[in-house]
């Protein structure tokens, strides 16, 4: 048995839950359940992240204490996650007493192993709200191109990155005073020392992802530099300790002690624990020697790898606690293929969904679309109303509910002594270990892929016996009841592999199949001479009109707040680097000016049109796009597009699609073909 520490990132105290954020508690959980399942002792915690400039200005708007502001909002996560079946061991906060006492530990030993320095710095300051300005907080004009209305970090419109201190014409976002320069002193945790270490540390055994160690390679050539640990008052935080008598009190950055969080949540809970059956060890876990003995895990998102993978093992490494042993990022959440947006009604809050749809739908959507890479997942709100209905409804629980009626009515529940078909049923026992081994290697929609594989050989078995026709048969009531039995058997065997997923209907299940256990091993004793209940739906399809309700809801609660993201504490730039791309990836797209030879309907496909375009190669080539509800062929015939041509040629039903038109808006709403001046000329490359 492994002993498993795992954690999600800690959702900050200042916003409510989106299905954003939801991808990665999904993600852990089923892990975690799924780890469970398997016989590990898997510890899940979490807690909110409290502290910060943001969460203390949220609650002056508020008109209530920070200290009000995060106990409500901790009320409402706690409510949110637990709706989606979020089961953590342990929920706590960063604001508590074990943070304090490690977060203070941490730091006192970094500084005695001379990790800590301070130095002088010049900052804005806001006059007016007497306090210093992180550059979210300012605004002025670019001073490059001298555009207005620019943060204090980059210029928007020409892209230059600068610091605060050089806008032109500053003034605080918060009280539109004009900042003046102010020194402070800060107190700085010596990265570059640990330059070696982390190197080391990156690339050693599978602790993170291919994509992920090679972003750090990026960071570990363009230079670590010292982190700023320091924040002056006034500032919702611990006070760093041990600062020089008749000095002005210094605040912990709040990524400083929000990792710590995760270690306070578990000690929270040691110490919950105490004296009981499953009772927890803190040293067992976090302490440097045994390292080996235990596993921690953490699943976080893409926008926050730099502060999991360089400054948390330094700030672990440098003061005698364990690192982790893996850190796994995720990717955003998209939703029909765009950016989460207010206005669209798809910025949707955890707790709207919950009003309008089952959260299973989504946590299995989720699990359809997630693998152990960094990429954004999409949910498209069509294909997660058709996968949900064809995959849970229409495969795994019709399984049940066409032979569970005969065997409770024509055989009083009981299911066959001698199981008719162990050749079929050993290959879905079997199938268990790959399924086993792709939850653990966080391969969620290769699982799902091979569950439906399963589920779809069910449903051929029983089409092809067709026991509904045989139960109107003379002499055919040992093969009804066979048959019955097999898919009964399967349909146990789906519980059992679908239980990290949707534990809700499984757990519903047991009681219909009469079995109190659904751990991946008790696949391997197959239900003979077993009686089973009286079958009740376990899952309802889902309407449109939900969905629809579900996205004008949303539009109601957010559609007229503006469209930024409310502001946080990722004030590091470095934290977003995960998210761009390189002038060189982007410079691997090539892109010609196309002629529009032809443009014609496809004969059977509803969606696409026919293009052949002229390249300026010497033969045209054929693309096929999926515009057809936008577009007749001839407004488009002879008109300038824009054509990718170098993108793989995607064999298609219909023929080989050989590039790509460009197109802005939304495939489900309106999509225009970007068109071209006449004077734009053929095959030559956009620039
Ligand atoms: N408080 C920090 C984490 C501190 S961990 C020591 C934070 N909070 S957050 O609320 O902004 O995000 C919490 C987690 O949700 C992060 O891992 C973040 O990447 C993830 N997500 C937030 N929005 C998301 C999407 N739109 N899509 C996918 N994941 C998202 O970061
Ligand atoms: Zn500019």
């Amino acid at each position: 048995m492994r002993e498993i520490l795992v954690t999600s990132a800690l959702p900050y105290a200042n916003g409510y839950i989106h299905l954003g954020h939801l991808v990665e508690y999904i993600q852990t959980d089923i892990w975690a359940r799924a780890m469970k399942a398997q016989g590990h002792q898997v510890t899940y915690v979490c807690a909110d992240d409290a502290h910060g400039t943001a969460i203390m200005l949220k609650a002056e708007d508020n008109g209530i204490t920070p200290e009000e502001q995060i106990a409500s909002v901790k009320a409402s996560h706690e409510a949110d996650f637990a709706k989606f079946l979020i089961e953590f061991d342990n929920y706590h906060s960063t604001h508590s007493a074990e943070n304090k006492h490690y977060s203070e530990l941490i730091y006192r030993r970094l500084n005695s192993a001379g990790h800590i320095s301070t130095r002088d710095v010049e900052q804005l300051f806001d006059p007016e709200k007497q306090l210093f300005l992180a550059d979210r907080f300012v605004k002025g004009e670019c001073p490059e191109c001298g555009s207005a209305d620019q943060y204090g970090d980059n210029c928007e419109v020409c892209g230059t990155t600068y610091d605060a201190t050089e806008l032109k014409n500053p003034r605080s976002t918060l009280s539109d005073a004009t900042p003046v320069l102010k020194v402070s002193k800060h107190y700085f945790f010596d990265l570059p020392e640990f330059e070696q270490f982390l190197q080391d540390w990156t690339r050693s055994d599978k602790r993170l992802q291919p994509s992920v160690a090679n972003k750090l390679q990026e960071w570990f050539d363009a230079g670590l530099a010292s982190w700023d640990i320091s924040r002056d008052a006034p500032y919702f935080g611990f006070k760093i300790p041990d600062t020089p008598e008749g000095e002005p009190d210094k605040y912990f950055y709040v990524w400083l002690d929000a990792p710590v969080g995760y270690m306070a949540s578990f000690q929270n809970l040691c110490d919950k624990r105490a004296g009981t059956d499953n009772a927890l060890d803190f040293d067992r876990y976090w302490a440097a020697e045994n390292e080996h003995k235990t596993e921690v895990y953490h699943f976080i998102g893409k926008d926050i790898v730099y502060f999991h993978a360089l400054f948390w093992p330094a700030m672990l490494a440098g003061s005698e606690f364990r690192t982790p042993t893996g850190v796994f990022a995720h990717g955003f959440l998209m939703v029909n293929g765009e950016k989460m947006s207010k206005s669209r009604g798809t910025f949707i809050k955890a707790e709207t969904y919950a009003e309008h749809l089952h959260p299973e739908y989504l946590r299995y959507y989720f699990a359809s679309k997630l693998s152990d890479k960094v990429e954004d997942i999409n949910l498209d709100l069509e294909d997660f109303m058709q996968k949900v209905n064809s995959d849970l409804v229409g495969k795994v629980v019709n399984i049940a509910s066409r032979s569970a009626g005969f065997i409770v009515k024509k055989y009083d529940g009981m299911l066959t002594e001698v199981c008719a078909e162990p050749k079929l049923l050993e290959d879905i026992t079997k199938t268990g270990d790959e399924i086993a081994a792709a939850y653990e290697n966080r391969e969620f929609s290769r699982a799902m892929r091979l569950i439906m594989q399963c589920a779809d050989k069910a449903n051929e078995y029983i089409d092809e016996k067709k026991p509904w026709a045989l139960a109107k048969q003379e002499g055919t009531e040992q093969e009804v009841q066979d048959v019955c039995s097999v898919a009964i058997n399967i349909f146990r065997q789906l519980m059992v592999y679908l239980a990290p997923v949707l534990p809700e209907l499984t757990h519903n299940a047991k009681a219909f199949l009469n079995i109190d256990d659904l751990s991946f091993h008790s696949r391997n004793e197959w239900l003979l001479g077993h009686q089973i209940n009286k079958f009740k739906p376990l899952m309802q399809r889902i309407e449109e009109k939900d969905v629809t309700a579900m996205i004008e809801a949303s539009k109601a609660s957010l559609g007229e707040s503006k469209e930024e993201p409310a502001a946080t504490d990722k004030e590091d730039n470095s934290a977003e680097q995960a998210d761009y791309i390189g002038i060189e990836d982007f410079s691997k797209v090539e892109m010609k000016v196309a002629h529009v030879l032809e443009c014609n309907y496809v004969e059977g496909a509803d969606k696409l049109l026919q293009f052949t375009l002229d390249v300026g190669e010497d033969k045209p080539r054929n693309v096929f796009s999926g515009i057809r509800k936008f577009y007749e062929p001839e407004q488009l015939t002879g008109k300038k597009v824009i054509c990718v041509t170098n993108l793989a040629p995607r064999k298609m039903k219909f023929g080989i699609s050989e590039g790509m038109v460009l197109s802005t808006g939304n495939p489900k709403t309106q999509l225009t073909v970007v068109t071209l001046p006449d004077a734009c000329v053929v095959g030559d490359l956009l620039a």
